[in-house]
């Protein structure tokens, strides 16, 4: 009987996935879901066919220079790979895949949980309530902004981004994106396409950030283009830290350029995030769960191990990204 393919599972994965991978594969789970080093992945990565990561993994192109000659596939367990270093892989000859789609719904829930909770400033008031500090109502108390009917600019309208944007719809928000093409018609569902960055932010009562981060993307959102938001825009941001640059939105936050912002994902996530996020009320954090469901982790999975499923068949993963 032909051996079968040696994979090692960067994080504890749901249930049903793990029972897939053990059944298909010879799987180094991680029972306990230890944080693996870059150490333990070089040391772990001896022997192995293929390794399944999550974006806690950083597979930078020292540790992929450094990883056993046997390791042919990275399938992450992310639709984001910016925690690859894809040129390194291919330079290595190794195959690099994502998972898109499974988790646009759940990631556009959390980013409309964090529009409506920066612009209704839930968390303040949630905070009121839980310390028993509530002590009064009038109709001057926990004044928020409104996003009904209102501008809802999308930075990137790839799949999460229109997901998002359909979501807004039902707040009769009238969308406006940004992203390198203009989509079809019938993608776009009438949403106003703006050619430049900066025409979208004019645009963007709410900003809604849905693009990868790349050297292009990283601390796109600086002073200067937040500049360009109306005053008192509402910021969310459910894609990848890097995008924003802290100083900038966190001084906007405090003059009131920005009125809320919506986060769930951090530069230095999660033990060395900008602490000037934690002293401001007008914000709305959340610990990168965008994609965190029964449902989407069971999704994102499946979809993992089709990757690795058709590569081990021979065939061209669907997701391959490198
Ligand atoms: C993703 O899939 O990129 C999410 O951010 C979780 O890793």
């Amino acid at each position: 009987m032909q051996s079968k393919p040696v994979i090692l599972v960067g994080r504890k994965l749901p249930e049903a996935v793990e029972a897939r991978l053990a059944s298909d594969y010879d799987a180094i789970l991680n029972a306990d879901d230890t944080l693996y080093s870059a150490d333990d992945l070089i040391a772990k990565s001896e022997g192995v066919d293929g390794i399944l990561p999550c974006h806690s993994e950083h597979l930078s192109a020292e540790v992929i220079s450094k990883l056993s000659d046997s390791v042919k596939i990275i399938a992450n367990f992310s639709v984001g790979y910016d925690h690859v270093d894809t040129a390194a892989a291919k330079e290595r000859g190794i195959v690099v895949t994502n998972t898109p789609d499974v988790l646009s719904d759940a990631t556009a829930e959390i980013a409309m949980l964090l529009m409506l909770g920066a612009a209704r400033r839930a968390s303040e008031g949630e905070r009121l309530v839980r310390s028993a500090a509530w002590k009064d109502w009038s109709p001057a108390f926990m004044v928020g902004t409104q996003v009904t009917g209102k501008r809802f600019g999308v930075i990137g309208m790839g799949r999460v981004g229109r997901v998002t944007a359909s979501r807004a719809r039902g707040f009769d928000m009238d969308v406006h994106y940004f992203n390198r093409n203009k989509l079809s018609d019938d993608l776009e569902a009438g949403a106003t396409f703006h050619a430049n960055v900066d025409e979208l932010l004019a645009n963007a009562d709410v900003l809604s950030i849905h693009c990868p981060a790349t050297p292009e993307t990283t601390g796109l959102l600086n002073a200067e283009k937040i500049d360009k938001l109306p005053d008192g825009a509402v910021v969310v941001n459910t894609s990848r830290g890097a995008v924003v640059n802290d100083d900038d939105l966190i001084a906007a936050l405090k003059s009131g350029k920005v009125a809320a912002a919506g986060l769930d994902v951090f530069n230095g996530e999660p033990l060395d995030i900008h602490p000037g996020y934690r002293e401001l009320d007008n914000v709305f954090l959340l610990p990168h769960i965008g994609s965190a469901t029964h449902e989407t982790r069971d999704a994102m999975g499946y979809r993992a191990l089709d990757n690795l499923d058709a590569f081990f068949a021979g065939k061209e993963p669907n997701d391959r990204v490198a």
